[in-house]
């Protein structure tokens, strides 16, 4: 059997990613630009993204961070509090500036202080999002601290997620960064048409073993958390499986080394620059690499209700490992790059 050496696809979109703002957005922008054109934004800043007129600011400085000659298409999002207003996201949306609103549960991840505590009095929005197809993006993990943090996803799905589209059965939802194979069931026993998941780069790759045996390891800490070993391979199945419903977002959020590297380090694994070569490696040992255009490529435009790019990426598998620097240096300081523990071959050509 000859090997595949080359895969050009369709070139990717990322379906969540943290960009920040200031001189960390200008470090980090041009290794999600270089690879994909289109990416739906996270709105955790600081303060958040909250409303229209925000999202507008944010998205120009985002386009004047864009390197000359770089073309990338943020796609905006809203952070949904109990104070948001249903007309100011509809307008959003009507002027085509916002794809998504963003749910955190209140102190679920980093900066989602100002996230959703009493779900009644986010209702208006969600209705209004149902009439108008704005999705929902939710950040899936339960808050209570008498919830183990590896049961917080599979909890939140029971307690809040399910009944939440019981009382809004029209509205589209995306299951952000799943990470067990509850999600999975639950988004794959959706008969709604209305259910979408991303999954990461990185829960492809690592299980909680990689964060904590034979020594702690912050860059591979991230929320939610990696889980055992039976919820990767979960994970794996979805994104390699063909399953329109499974997408790719990364989830990469950079965070400088002395904020991972703290007592209290941030939550968050960086992997703009390597994603692509790590999808194809993984799509390979599952045997899967016809696949990888559709979840990286297609299965999240058709979600979303976007045409695919136009533009293509090659992938080219060296005969020799290839190296990514370690970290890259931003304004803010450096950021360490997602190291996946073994060799890759894969590689962006260009
Ligand atoms: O690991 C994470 N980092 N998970 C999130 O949900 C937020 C993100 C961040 O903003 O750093
Ligand atoms: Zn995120």
């Amino acid at each position: 059997m000859t090997q595949t050496t080359s895969l050009t696809i369709i070139r990717p979109d990322d379906w969540h990613l943290h960009l920040r703002d200031g001189a960390m957005l200008e470090g980090v922008l041009p290794h999600s630009a270089a690879h994909f054109a289109r990416a739906i934004i996270m709105p955790n800043l600081v303060p958040p993204v909250v409303t229209g007129a925000h999202a507008a600011a944010y998205r120009d400085r985002i386009l004047a961070a864009l390197p000359a000659g770089m073309s990338f298409e943020p796609l905006m999002t809203l952070y949904l509090t109990e104070a948001t207003d249903p007309d100011d996201v509809e307008a959003a949306h009507a002027s085509g500036l916002v794809k998504a609103v963003k749910l955190y549960p209140a102190g679920a991840t980093t900066n989602s202080q100002s996230g959703v505590k009493d779900f009644g009095k986010v209702q208006a929005v969600l209705e209004r999002m149902a009439g108008i197809g704005l999705p929902l993006c939710v950040h899936g993990e339960v808050t209570a601290s008498d919830i183990d943090i590896f049961d917080r996803e599979a909890v939140f799905i029971e307690r809040v997620l399910d009944p939440l589209r019981r009382r809004v059965p029209e509205l589209k939802v995306v299951m952000e960064h799943v990470t067990t194979e509850d999600a999975v069931q639950y988004v794959a026993a959706d008969t709604s048409s209305r259910l979408g998941a991303t999954v990461t780069t990185h829960h492809l790759i690592i299980n909680r073993n990689h964060i904590l045996a034979g020594g702690i390891r912050p860059h591979y800490y991230c929320l939610p958390v990696a889980k055992r070993e039976k919820h990767r391979l979960a994970l794996r199945a979805a994104a390699t499986g063909g399953d329109g419903r499974f997408f790719l977002g990364t989830d990469s959020a950079p965070h400088t080394d002395p904020a991972k590297l703290s007592e209290c380090g941030c939550a968050g694994c960086f992997t703009a620059p390597n994603t692509m070569g790590l999808l194809a490696h993984v799509f390979e040992e599952e045997g899967a690499l016809d696949r990888l255009e559709g979840f990286a490529s297609r299965q999240g435009p058709a979600f979303y209700g976007l045409p695919v790019n136009t533009q293509t990426m090659t992938l080219v598998k060296q005969d020799h490992p290839v190296s990514h620097p370690a970290k890259i240096e931003t304004g803010a300081g450096p950021v360490t790059v997602f190291d996946p523990g073994f060799e890759v071959f894969w590689q962006v050509q260009g």
